[in-house]
């Protein structure tokens, strides 16, 4: 049997999003070995209702425990949002969302008090991140805005195209307006926008990295528990998919600068 410590950590999202995620594990756990699911038959989570989207998360985190794995980190927002909750009562095993991370650097990093967050339809009806800011800090000013077409821009590669800067001009000037100096990119495909959204809200906005700030807190977790792989060789990466592997693997291995992603289509439920 493999010792707990080695055990892979278990990551799952809608699709392909959740790499941005993994990256930030890797870079910050290097030696930590990772079992990826993205739900690509299913996805996008982003605009379906929550019971639905709590159901495919019980499913994809059922399937990752299959898989042995030592902790659960919810990469999709739109999952973290609505299913967190559920899925802690459901499964003993220690799992990470990225809501409470995000939103806690937010409150720590803001120098005025006026956060935005931007994410998918359902993270935004949720109200998750605004009740996880205000929760540690009532006094702040917190303003929503849901960026859908972010989502298949940076799929389709076009983070610096110049539709990509029309789109954020036309999503982001409410929150321009509203004076935010923190902005939470609340989607696991934003951080691939990075650019275009800090040219359009200017050098001053602060923006927090949900999966950055999740990796920090897998981090914290893994040694509180005393749960840290203590290899130094290189840690063994595998990805699964629920629809075909092949532009899973051909985006993936861009995004990761891989050549080397071993990509199996399985079958969920
Ligand atoms: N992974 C989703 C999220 O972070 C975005 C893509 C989707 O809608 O499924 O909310």
């Amino acid at each position: 049997m493999v010792p707990r410590k080695q055990k892979s950590i278990g990551v799952f999202d809608s699709g392909i999003g959740g790499l941005t995620v993994v990256r930030a594990l890797m870079s910050r756990l290097p030696y930590e070995n990772i079992t990826y699911f993205g739900d690509t038959a299913r996805v996008p989570y982003g605009n379906k209702s929550a019971e639905v989207v709590r159901q495919y998360s019980m499913e994809d985190t059922q399937f990752l425990i299959g898989q042995h794995v030592k902790m659960i980190v919810v990469a999709c927002n739109t999952a973290s949002a609505v299913a967190l909750d559920a899925l802690r009562t459901q499964f003993d095993i220690p799992i990470i969302g990225v809501i409470a991370p995000g939103a806690a650097r937010a409150v720590r990093v803001t120098r005025h008090g006026r956060i935005g967050v931007i994410g998918t339809l359902a993270t935004v009806a949720s109200k998750s991140y605004p009740s996880e800011i205000l929760a540690r800090n009532k006094n702040l000013t917190v303003v929503s805005k849901a960026c859908p077409l972010f989502v298949p821009l940076a799929e389709e590669g076009w983070s610096e195209h110049r539709i990509a800067q029309m789109v954020a001009e036309e999503y982001l000037v409410s929150l321009r307006k509203e004076r935010i100096d923190t902005l939470i990119l609340g989607c696991t495909h934003y951080p691939i926008l990075r650019g275009v959204i800090q040219r359009v809200l200017g050098a001053d906005v602060q923006l927090v990295d949900s999966g950055e700030a999740a990796s920090e807190e897998v981090a914290a977790l893994l040694a509180e528990k005393e749960m840290l792989n203590p290899s130094t060789v290189l840690p063994n990466h595998s990805f699964f998919v629920s629809d075909v592997p092949q532009r899973f693997r051909e985006l993936g291995e861009i995004f990761l600068g891989t050549t080397q992603m071993r990509v199996t289509k399985v079958h969920i439920p």
